[in-house]
């Protein structure tokens, strides 16, 4: 039998320093969204963000709408592609309205650039962005907020590849519910990807 954590070399940020931050910003995203006219609609980026808006959204005690739209920049390799398709659109209409993307990770920050430039076509009065990791070490494109909107970061990520908690390696080890550091040899062989 093979664990999911088999290929993790060390862990980042146990399941409860995880549940402890996610709940800190929570609560500074819920005072935030408190004081809006009207409910925000929160943009989960699928599928990396799917676990942090599932604990994240239930801790926020403000109205708000939840969507998703589908972005995909690293297929199955460690690097990013450098062209973010967004592969599954948005189902509510965000025209006139308060938007928070939540992320997983802010790498290079291409998909976050590349979403907020879609969303904003979309007339959306401003853009937020809630992120579990940021990690600055990598970042090629600045992250351009819209309107009034503000940046909420869970924890700043060193320059690791890592998974767990909804990140993935080729669609693995999203169910992890810390992060960790994947081992080298797990992706040694595709590096060049
Ligand atoms: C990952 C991650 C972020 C993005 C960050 O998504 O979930 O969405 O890359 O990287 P960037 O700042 O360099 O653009 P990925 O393309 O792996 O798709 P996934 O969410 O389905 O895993
Ligand atoms: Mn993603
Ligand atoms: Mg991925």
């Amino acid at each position: 039998m093979v664990s999911a954590e088999a290929g993790i070399e060390r862990v980042l940020w146990t399941e409860a320093e995880v549940a402890a931050r996610v709940g800190e910003v929570a609560a500074e995203l819920a005072a935030d969204l408190r004081a809006l006219p009207e409910p925000a609609v929160v943009v989960g980026v699928a599928t990396g963000a799917l676990l942090f808006l599932a604990d994240l959204v239930r801790r926020v005690d403000a109205p708000l709408a939840v969507d998703f739209v589908r972005v995909e920049s690293y297929g199955g390799g460690t690097e990013s592609s450098g062209k973010p398709r967004i592969t599954a659109d948005l189902k509510v209409d965000i025209a006139g309205k308060h938007v928070v993307v939540v992320e997983d990770i802010v790498d290079t920050g291409n998909t976050l650039s590349c979403l907020i430039a879609h969303l904003e076509k979309k007339g959306a009065s401003s853009i937020s962005v809630c992120t579990f990791l940021d990690k600055p070490a990598r970042r090629k494109v600045d992250i351009q907020l819209v309107g009034d909107g503000k940046f909420y970061s869970g924890f700043e990520c060193p320059d690791y590849f890592v998974v767990g908690y909804g990140l993935d390696y080729a669609e693995l080890y999203r169910n992890l519910p810390y992060v960790g550091v994947l081992k080298p040899e797990k992706y040694k062989k595709d590096s060049s990807n």
